[in-house]
């Protein structure tokens, strides 16, 4: 028996701004995965999470609403922990960052920081909307595209044409949020003097808290050399004022982690636990953070940093995670892949997911595919058709026999198997490897049913004096059966409490290599339903986005047909058919992708702003159309010759024209 360990685990808190969707899901599934393993092996194991309330989005929304934000919180966090709870999340507290206990720590992190001559102050200049008498994020101000001209582009970058520039330079800047043309204003902000810490993160980042390639990514940071962190937001802001400052608040980024520890303080609180055992700088006790891959800044370099300036210890790993796509693209509101989790709930048994998104995950951080299709395919076959039919076809010869099973062992080597298979399974499950995991688990549950297909009880069973030989046969199976839904109880922990009923046994991973032998087991009663293709395509079509109004909105509606032109001013466009035959990502531009397009022996580079609808991976191959002769462009990452031409509002919802099969590059598009 292996010594038993302290352990904290966290997922990332979710903005109290939003409905949780099965974005959020890949992670809280993953994270409550792996604990529901630790507490099986016996771990002192808590998870804690909370909702993360601060920041202008929340204000803003509880202002459109005519609520206080506390009011507006208060209503998201209840929907947001029933939403968990349906899916079988099990935290052993959640609580919110605007909370007592997190402005008690966010404050005394802070002085400590300051204490320790880690706070620079200095005056900046940013957009103000004098009419809110609000300072503005980028992505609240909106103007014409100082390059391109298309109008209504938010923050630093078109969409239309991938340029960049400083949210001032639009042409006819507004305030999103009032309409109010802001101004230029300074104001006295606080820095966490990140680079101080360089030399401390680049130790820390190598010494086994992150996975490699999260590391390698930071270490490209490192040595870009790190900017001070700006953690001070002016009044009006949803948040926690800084001590000793009038009007300032800290950024809802400084106080969000800290909410991590403010959780645990309270489940200490309230279960009669020492916080310091979790938190003090010689804690012994593991502290575990999951997140997604967007959020890795914040917690690989920030945090450790922070924490390591205000004398607490460090997270022991943070175990980053990729993106959810639905049938290999982003989610989208259109396409009705955008599935919040209640609307999953209200057509879905959360297991299905559950074990859907397991039998994916790795310890990487490659992004999930959840393909509908597949998931069908995967649930019915291997939930339903391999495991539960276990049972499903030996209890009832049990019952037939009085329901006790055989004391025997009726193949020993078949049996040794699963014995040898519990600890294995046990370590994916320890490295975050629950796909592996899956897989020997459903290699195993092959096994089984391919003893019993073989030895076939149910012919058996009708030649009198075999009694015997069908309930040690039956009993071999159950004892797999019980075997396997020990390994998948972290993930099916509903289905898991039915099958505990029914074997009369509770589940444990010690148990699993016990056999049950001369055991009384209870009816069978039918574990889980198949999943229906129907039901999932009733989802996708609830959670599409209600169908726009007749009248043209957007650009559109400001722009009715803006002017006529002649025939021989469309002829000087020249559209010609081009294939992509590569796509990658820019480092630095948030929406670009790089695009080479073959224009039939010819081949231009081409800059498309259209990343946030697609992975470049999925265009490589595609046909699509471009314009050939637009004058090349110098951007800040190269020249553009040319651009592909996409139909859409924007963010996810972009669509890249494609032409009918057959049409070959360099055709020109008439
Ligand atoms: O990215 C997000 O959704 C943030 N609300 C996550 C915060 S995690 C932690 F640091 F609090
Ligand atoms: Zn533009």
């Amino acid at each position: 028996m292996t010594e038993q360990r302290k352990i904290l685990v966290t997922s990332a808190l979710p903005y109290a701004n939003g409905s949780i969707h099965l974005g959020h899901m890949v992670e809280t599934v993953q994270t409550d995965i792996w604990v529901r393993f630790q507490k099986m092996r016996g771990h002192d194991c808590i998870y804690v999470c909370a909702d993360d309330a601060h920041g202008t989005a929340i204000m803003l929304t509880a202002e459109k609403l005519g609520i206080t934000p506390e009011q507006q919180i208060a209503n998201m966090q209840a929907e947001h922990q029933k939403d968990f709870a349906d899916f079988l999340i099990g935290f052993d507290n959640y609580h919110s960052t605007h909370s007592p206990e997190n402005k008690a720590l966010s404050e005394l992190i802070y002085n400590r920081l300051k204490a320790n001559g880690h706070i620079a102050e200095r005056m900046i200049t940013q957009a103000y909307d004098p009419e809110k008498g609000l300072f503005l994020a980028d992505r609240y101000i909106k103007g014409t595209c100082p390059k391109c001209k298309t109008p209504d582009q938010y923050g630093d970058n078109c969409e239309a044409c991938g340029a960049t520039y400083a949210p001032m330079d639009l042409i006819d800047p507004k305030s999103a949020i009032s309409g109010a043309t802001p101004v230029a204003k300074e104001s006295k902000h606080l820095f966490f003097k990140l680079p101080e810490f360089t030399e401390y993160l680049r130790e820390w980042t190598r010494a086994g808290h992150l996975q490699e390639e999260v590391a390698n990514k930071l270490a490209e940071w490192l040595d870009g050399g790190l900017q001070e962190w700006d953690i001070s937001r002016d009044a009006p802001y949803f948040g926690f004022e800084i001590p000793g400052e009038k009007d300032k608040y800290f950024y809802v980024w400084l106080d969000a982690p800290i909410g991590y520890m403010a959780s645990c303080l309270q489940y200490c609180e309230r279960e009669g636990r020492n916080f310091d055992t979790y938190w003090a700088p010689d804690s012994e006790a593991e502290v575990y953070h999951f997140i997604g891959k967007d959020i890795i800044n914040f917690h690989a370099l920030f945090w450790p940093a922070m924490l390591s300036s205000a004398q607490y210890r460090t997270p022991t790993k943070v175990c980053a995670h990729g993106f959810l796509t639905v049938n290999g693209k982003k989610m989208s509101k259109s396409r009705g892949t955008f599935v919040n989790a209640r609307t999953y709930l209200d057509h879905l048994d959360p297991e299905y997911l559950r074990y859907y998104y397991a039998s994916k995950l790795t310890a990487g951080v490659d992004d999930l595919d959840l393909n509908l299709d597949d998931f069908v395919a995967r649930v019915n076959s291997d939930l339903v058709g391999k495991v539960v039919n276990i049972a499903s076809r030996t209890a009832k010869f049990v019952q037939q026999q009085g329901g006790v099973l055989a004391p025997e062992v009726a193949d020993t080597a078949l049996w040794q198997k699963f014995v040898d298979a519990s600890e294995p399974v046990a370590q994916l499950f320890e490295a975050r490897e629950f796909s592996r995991a899956m897989r020997d688990i459903m290699a195993l549950a092959d096994v089984a049913n391919e003893y019993i297909a073989t030895q076939a009880p149910w012919s058996m069973a009708k030649e009198p004096g075999r009694e015997k030989e069908v309930l040690a046969v039956c009993t071999l199976g159950i004892n797999m059966f019980a075997a396997l839904m020990t390994w998948l109880k972290p993930v099916l922990p509903k289905t898991a409490a039915a099958a505990e009923e029914f074997l009369s046994t509770e589940l444990t991973w010690r148990n699993a290599t016990l056999f049950l032998g001369g055991h009384k087991i209870n009816t069978f009663k039918p574990l889980m339903q198949r999943v229906e293709l129907d039901k999932v395509n009733q989802m996708i079509e609830a959670g599409k986005a209600p169908a726009p109004a007749a009248a043209p909105t957007g650009w559109l509606a400001k722009d009715p047909l803006a002017a006529e032109i002649d025939y021989a001013d469309f002829a000087k466009v020249d559209l010609r058919i081009a294939q992509i035959i590569a796509a990658e990502p820019v480092a630095g531009a948030d929406k670009l992708l790089q695009l080479t397009l073959d224009l039939g022996g010819e081949t231009r580079n081409v800059f498309a702003g259209i990343k946030s609808a697609y992975d470049p991976a999925t265009l490589v191959g595609k046909h699509t159309v471009m314009v050939a002769n637009l004058k090349p462009r110098k951007m800040k990452f190269g020249m553009s010759e040319g651009m592909v031409l996409a139909a859409g509002p924007g963010g996810k919802d972009l669509f890249l024209l494609e032409p009918d099969a057959g049409a070959q590059s360099g055709m020109k598009v008439m």
